[in-house]
């Protein structure tokens, strides 16, 4: 399984995203491989880092080969989290289609939902026609603000699928970073563990009915 966490916006939150379902995964016994697409290196920089991202492991991977390299894992039965460059490029391509389920991170501002829409026939388009199951994530969210609604109003309004849960704007995220771990490895059970937590588990359900589909 290849989860891809991809959109052509900067500063929209995979690779923190990307980082915190693979530890979270890694804590909950999945041995998740997370694949840093990206030459901005965010997750290897993280992975250098004190805390080394709780273990979990992590390849550097920036070439058109990375969606390979996520192939022959998830054939072996392995979960792939794939963090992408957030412009296009053939590595961006390639990552895209070889996503089993796209995930895209979504700040809840209208600038970032326009470049999102741009963006999303190249984000969601295969070059075996085919759509991969993608969800949008409201990232950097204020709890119940006026402009989440609206924003999840305007993506559903688009026939865009939004996950539930969101990453709320939380200095917990930037802090964790700071040695190389995220929030789930710094206090299981704290507030945006508990987030974190929530927004997997909603994905495991989709890729639970994804699975048995295949
Ligand atoms: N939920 C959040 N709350 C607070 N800060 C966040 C959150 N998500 C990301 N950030 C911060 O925003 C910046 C950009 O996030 P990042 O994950 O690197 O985005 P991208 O990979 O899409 O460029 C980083 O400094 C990160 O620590
Ligand atoms: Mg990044």
């Amino acid at each position: 399984m290849i989860v891809t966490v991809a959109t052509m916006k900067g500063g929209s939150g995979k690779s923190t995203v990307a980082s915190c379902l693979a530890v979270y995964w890694h804590l909950r016994g999945r041995r998740p491989t997370l694949i840093d697409a990206d030459p901005q290196r965010s997750i290897m920089r993280l992975a250098a880092r004190e805390r080394a991202l709780g273990g979990v492991a992590v390849i550097e991977d920036a070439t058109e080969d990375a969606p390979k390299t996520a192939r022959r894992i998830a054939n072996a039965g392995g979960l792939v989290i794939l963090d992408t460059p957030g412009f296009r490029s053939k590595t961006t391509v390639e990552c895209l289609a070889a996503a089993d389920f796209l995930l895209v991170p979504v700040k809840p501002s209208p600038f970032d939902v326009d470049r999102m829409l741009d963006t999303l026939g190249f984000l969601t388009e295969r070059t075996d026609g085919r759509r991969p199951l993608f969800r949008c994530l409201l990232t950097q969210t204020t709890r119940e603000s006026v402009i989440s609604r609206h924003i999840r109003a305007e993506l559903a309004e688009a026939g865009l699928p939004v996950l539930e849960s969101e990453m709320t704007n939380r200095v917990a995220y930037p802090e964790a970073s700071l040695w190389g771990a995220t929030p789930s490895l710094i206090s299981w059970k704290g507030p945006a563990a508990r987030e974190i937590a929530a927004i997997a588990e909603e994905l495991d359900l989709l890729l639970g009915s994804r699975q048995a589909a295949a």
